[in-house]
């Protein structure tokens, strides 16, 4: 699969007269996959449609996708540093959006601009469509920032038995847990709040976990969220773990596969967030094979 095509660039909707045209906003943007992968979500579903990449300068997002969208543009991915800020240009935010703190997916329905968020969704979906079962697992999931928190309401949603979530700063952690407080009630899923530095006491953490979630950005700077010290008690045989960051077998990876851990990268939830952007963009019955898009990524 030819992951860049020069046509890519291109993100003026009066250039395609003949297309719906959507885009990626992000900085940088340049090794974004999620073009080719709409462009197969595309070919699948045989839409006519163009999907390019942008790069506004930091500060310039909601001025690139106001003109963006005023010249006919139908749909936007959005990623990082940017999804604040598409949250604060969505005229109706969904309900997960709203959670979410955040929005990756824009569109345009009726005059008015929509925001959502499929971050956890796509987690899910790949989690699932890689055989892991969330419902009633024991769940750790590390970091508190935004990429936790997108993926907390679509967790919680599949009632895993508990969710604890670890950061660096254990502050940011409860944060999250009072934020998070009353759908996990809602859901009969016990959340409750660490610092990483409690992950060393096996005290803390006296149950084994069946799904380690790393949603920290440790990995972008090749550290691990985990010390040493903690490994033994978090990672024992059958446990899943999962980093969000793809393209790399980090370091949470690595300690993982040691301690016989079976592990993933985030690949699969990069694929299952643009599906999910992607049905929202063009009907929920549109056919197509997310799975068979991530294979050919992985080839
Ligand atoms: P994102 O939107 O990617 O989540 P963020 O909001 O800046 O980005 O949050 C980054 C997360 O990674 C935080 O949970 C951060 O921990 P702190 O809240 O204590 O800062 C975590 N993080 C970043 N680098 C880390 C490292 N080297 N070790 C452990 N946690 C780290």
């Amino acid at each position: 699969m030819n992951p860049i095509s020069s046509n890519d660039l291109q993100t003026d909707p009066s250039q395609f007269p003949d297309l719906d045209v959507y885009a990626v906003a992000g900085n940088p943007i340049i090794h974004s996959k999620s073009p080719a992968i709409h462009r197969r979500f595309a070919e699948q579903s045989k839409q006519a449609m163009h999907y390019g990449r942008m790069q506004p300068a930091i500060g310039q997002f909601i001025q690139t996708a106001k003109a963006f969208f005023a010249a006919g543009g139908k749909g936007m991915n959005v990623t990082v540093p940017f999804k604040l800020d598409a949250q604060a240009l969505a005229e109706v935010l969904t309900a997960r959006a709203q959670l979410a703190g955040a929005v990756n997916t824009l569109w345009m329905k009726e005059g008015k601009l929509y925001g959502d968020n499929t971050d956890g969704l796509g987690l899910v979906s790949d989690l699932l469509g890689q055989g892991i079962q969330i419902q009633n697992a024991r769940i750790l999931l590390l970091g508190a920032g935004g990429a936790a928190r997108g993926v907390m309401g679509p967790l919680l949603e599949q009632r895993p038995a508990q969710l604890i979530i670890a950061n660096r700063s254990s502050a940011k952690a409860d944060q999250l847990v009072h934020l998070f407080g009353e759908l996990a009630l809602s859901h009969n899923v016990q959340l409750a709040a660490r610092s990483l530095q409690d992950l060393q006491d096996q005290s803390k953490t006296p149950q084994a976990f069946d799904l380690v979630i790393n949603a920290t950005a440790a990995g972008l700077t090749d550290q691990s969220p985990l010390a040493e010290s903690a490994l033994g008690n978090i990672f024992k045989p059958g446990v899943f773990a999962y980093d969000m960051v793809y393209g790399k077998t980090t370091q949470f990876m690595q300690q993982a596969l040691h301690r016989g851990a079976r592990v993933s990268d985030g690949l699969g939830m990069l694929v299952e967030q643009a599906a999910n952007a992607f049905l929202i963009w063009r009907g929920a019955d549109v056919t197509i094979d997310p799975r068979a898009v991530l294979l050919e990524l992985r080839t």
